[in-house]
């Protein structure tokens, strides 16, 4: 079996509705690509316009940036999991590292809130990644699969699950995208120390069209997280289509078969993953 190739983008906080609309619609008019499974996550105000612009049918999930632990309640200017569910949303990204040096998350609130997602039978996308000083020890390994290993603390096995490493140093524009060389180890011990209890593990920091299809071919990564370079449509569309490109990567070796966890979340509605049509995708 051929597993997909997960291309998804955060657009962080950018774009207003008429924006988030205009992508949405453009992705609805592309039909979907082979072997790729595509996802966005708009800032909360757009959610539920991406999700209508999609349309119910839709191969592409809608996420949201964060979420609260609490399903409900006195936690002014916060945003449950219930209500992004509401919106449309049915992946919640975790701990982006934005989130964790900027607003105090910790290790534990992104365990709570990964455990609100998985009750509320969503996706949890959490994102691990070291800063600068202990990629430099050459102890990213240890530090991504700790702070992985803390996400999922208490949840259930067989829960869905994604995980993006994003190495701090790569993220925005300071970041440098990783080398290839330097993935290898890192998805080496996440898959060790994971495979069986996540879906899929994504690498992000600085990714484009020119270093994609290196970064997809290093064992282990299943797949992409994107912010700037897929924030246009058109470039998004461009790293979809080089990733479907990529179909058949464990038929040539390049990538190793996850062990996908039985699916908690088996009454979700969503398509399964498209398989390959030998239909384009949609390039302007
Ligand atoms: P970037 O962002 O692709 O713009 O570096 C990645 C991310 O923060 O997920």
């Amino acid at each position: 079996m051929i597993a997909a190739t997960w291309i998804g983008t955060s657009w962080k906080m950018n774009k207003l509705l008429a924006e988030a609309k205009a992508f949405a619609s453009r992705l609805r008019e592309c039909p979907p690509p082979p072997g790729v499974r595509r996802f966005v996550i708009p800032a909360f105000p757009a959610i539920h316009t991406v999700a209508v612009a999609l349309g119910p049918d839709s191969d592409v999930m809608v996420g949201a940036q964060n979420a609260h632990w609490e399903d409900a309640g006195a936690w002014t200017g916060e945003v449950s999991v219930p209500q992004v569910k509401d919106a449309g949303a049915t992946l919640v990204e975790i701990g982006h590292s934005e989130r964790r040096t900027h607003f105090n998350e910790t290790d534990a609130t992104v365990n709570l809130k990964v455990r609100a997602v998985v009750r509320q039978g969503l996706i949890p996308l959490i994102c691990v990644g070291e800063p600068e000083e202990v990629f430099r020890r050459r102890e990213a390994s240890e530090y991504i699969v700790s702070q992985a290993q803390a996400a999922l603390r208490q949840v259930p096995d067989g829960s869905d699950v994604l995980i993006a490493y994003e190495p701090v140093w790569a993220i925005g524009e300071a970041g440098r995208a990783a080398e290839p060389e330097d993935l290898e180890q890192p998805f080496a011990a996440l898959t060790d120390a994971l495979d069986g209890r996540v879906r899929a593990i994504l690498y992000g920091g600085s990714v484009t069209t020119d270093n994609a299809a290196e970064i997809l071919a290093v064992p282990g990564v299943d797949g992409l997280f994107v912010g700037r370079a897929a924030w246009d449509v058109e470039g998004y569309l461009a790293l979809v289509e080089l990733a479907a490109r990529r179909g058949g990567r464990e038929l040539a070796g390049a990538s190793s078969t996850r062990t996908a966890p039985r699916l908690a979340s088996e009454g979700l509605d969503r398509p399964s993953v498209p398989q390959s049509t030998g239909e384009s995708s949609c390039l302007a």
